[in-house]
């Protein structure tokens, strides 16, 4: 049976383009209220209007601006916290960087896009959660968060904390009925998969998969509600839950 978000309130970072926008259209379509926010006013706009949503300018690496946005609210249903930015900077060549290369104007961005952002995120929307004992959480990893990325080792950094986050939060909790998740999608067409990028992909045969189907990873998650729940999704291959068995199984909570 197709979920049936009506009468629920979305929140939606990083909406104004790529995935978030395309997760935002999933939202509406199936009856959510969708609050999309971006630093990008122009294209988030544009999205919210054209579902019927509003629109907040928000940087999700600033923690007060969490807090003006949701501390008038009431509870969210469903929070995607998917902003997220490469170490490449805007205009920038793709390229092989070395670590010495990295501005700290460049780390600072990326660690405030994909870890701050959720982190800000999740300590402002999840009390309000809490108290209502529901609510659903879901972050955007990446396979970056479960594997190497040797061109981009920072990008792997911030996703595998997002994951380790998720999973520890979901554990947290899942028992007083708020569930956290995280999504790790391979290559998708948006625009963070910079034209070098594509070419090189091209060369070495790896999909680039749609949207969409990144979206339906998003549902996919919300319909298991599992706390601490990560899911994977690669070109047309089936959405699958990333259970790894950990050394010391048992000992430790996974
Ligand atoms: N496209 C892929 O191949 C791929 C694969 C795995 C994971 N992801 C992740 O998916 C998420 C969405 O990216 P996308 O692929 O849709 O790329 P995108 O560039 O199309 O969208 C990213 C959006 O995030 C916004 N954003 C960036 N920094 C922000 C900030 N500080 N505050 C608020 N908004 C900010 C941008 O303005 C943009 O609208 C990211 O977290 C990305 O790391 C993408």
């Amino acid at each position: 049976m197709k979920l049936d978000l009506t009468g629920q309130r979305a929140l939606v970072t990083g909406g104004a383009s790529g995935i978030g926008a395309t997760v935002a259209r999933r939202f509406a379509s199936l009856g959510a209220h969708v609050i999309v926010t971006d630093l990008n006013d122009v294209d988030g706009a544009a999205v919210a209007n054209e579902i019927g949503g509003e629109y907040h300018h928000l940087d999700v690496s600033n923690a007060q601006a969490w807090h003006d946005l949701i501390d008038p609210l009431d509870a969210l249903d469903i929070a995607f916290l998917n902003a997220g930015v490469s170490t490449r900077m805007p205009g920038s060549q793709f390229s092989d960087e070395l670590l010495s290369e990295v501005t700290d104007e460049a780390y600072r961005r990326i660690m405030g896009a994909n870890v701050d952002g959720v982190v800000f995120g999740s300590r402002v929307v999840l009390p309000k959660m809490l108290q209502r004992g529901r609510g659903h959480i879901v972050m955007t990893a990446s396979m970056a968060g479960l594997g190497a990325v040797q061109f981009d080792p920072i990008y792997a950094l911030t996703k595998h904390a997002v994951v380790g986050f998720a999973k520890s939060l979901g554990v947290a909790a899942g028992p007083r009925g708020v569930c956290t998740s995280a999504i790790c999608p391979g290559f998708a067409d948006t625009k963070i998969v910079s034209t070098e990028a594509r070419q090189m992909l091209g060369v070495i045969g790896v999909p680039i998969m749609s949207p969409e189907r990144v979206a339906d990873t998003v549902i996919t998650a919300i319909e298991a509600n599992k706390p601490g729940s990560v899911w994977a999704v690669w070109g047309d291959l089936p959405i699958t839950q990333y259970e790894p068995t950990p050394p010391f199984h048992g000992l430790i909570p996974t």
